[in-house]
């Protein structure tokens, strides 16, 4: 079920500025060491984590932290694979220059059973990645599958972490669908957008689902572009 295919890359790739990296600000990589730490101890005893990021809305910021959060510990050499769940609007693969197809959809949306789960490994940063695929006219049914299920329960028994990065939860229910294999949930909040109501829904959505709440990534975007190195920052509040 499991294949790796290291061969899609895009080689023109010029690495976004979100992305982590030795080279981000001192602040956005102590922010990250922090969610890391304690992303790993909300989850005591627990080896193999799934985890989901959420967030009430479109562009709070979930793929960024979803792809930051499995780099980061991928950089304490834990085995990290990263899955795009924004079957509607996948952006992980691009955020990490890589071709967004095929992926996940393809392989759920084989009724046959034969095709194998594109895993795609990327040395540089040291995560597998499970892109989105090609986009679904019914994303919500292939989250639903029990094939979905077992895939994420197969991946827990090969990665210490897996990252899935999900569509805004009060726009579709994917997220909260998957809460049996779902460890812990972060919701990512960002700063003067994301309004109390639509929190007080997202968290309710979650509760309704017997989801797992592990915290919130408070998520600050600079206001314009000067300000963009100087401001950008990840805080961290546990919820718990
Ligand atoms: N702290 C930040 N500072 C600057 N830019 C940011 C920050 N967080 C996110 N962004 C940028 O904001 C945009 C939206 O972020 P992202 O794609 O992570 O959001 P999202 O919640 O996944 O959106 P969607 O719901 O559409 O999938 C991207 O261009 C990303 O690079
Ligand atoms: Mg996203």
């Amino acid at each position: 079920m499991l294949k790796k295919n290291k061969n899609n890359k895009n080689k023109t790739f010029i690495p976004d500025k979100m992305l982590l990296s030795p080279d981000s600000s001192f602040s956005m990589q102590e922010s990250f060491k922090t969610l890391r730490t304690n992303v790993s101890f909300s989850l005591p005893g627990k080896k193999n984590r799934c985890i989901g990021i959420v967030s009430a809305n479109r562009g709070e910021g979930k793929s960024t932290v979803a792809v930051n959060t499995a780099i980061s510990l991928a950089q304490i050499d834990k085995k990290v694979a990263i899955v795009d769940c924004d079957m509607r609007i996948p952006t992980v693969a691009a955020k990490l220059g890589m071709e967004n197809r095929p992926g996940l959809s393809d392989y759920l949306a084989d009724e046959d059973g034969n095709s194998r789960l594109p895993i795609i490994r990327n040395d540089d940063l040291n995560i597998d990645v499970i892109p989105a695929g090609t986009i679904p006219p019914d994303p919500t049914k292939l989250i639903e599958s029990p094939q979905m299920r077992e895939l994420i329960e197969a991946l827990k028994m090969v990665y210490d972490y897996i990252v899935v990065d999900f569509p805004p939860v009060t726009v579709v229910s994917d997220a909260a669908i998957l809460s049996s294999v779902i460890d812990g949930y972060l919701i990512v909040t960002l700063h003067e957008s994301t309004e109390t109501s639509q929190l007080d829904e997202t968290i309710r959505q979650l509760n309704f689902a017997n989801a797992n709440i592990l915290g919130f990534v408070y998520n600050s975007k600079p206001a314009s572009r000067k300000s963009y190195k100087k401001n950008s920052k990840y805080y961290y509040y546990e919820y718990r």
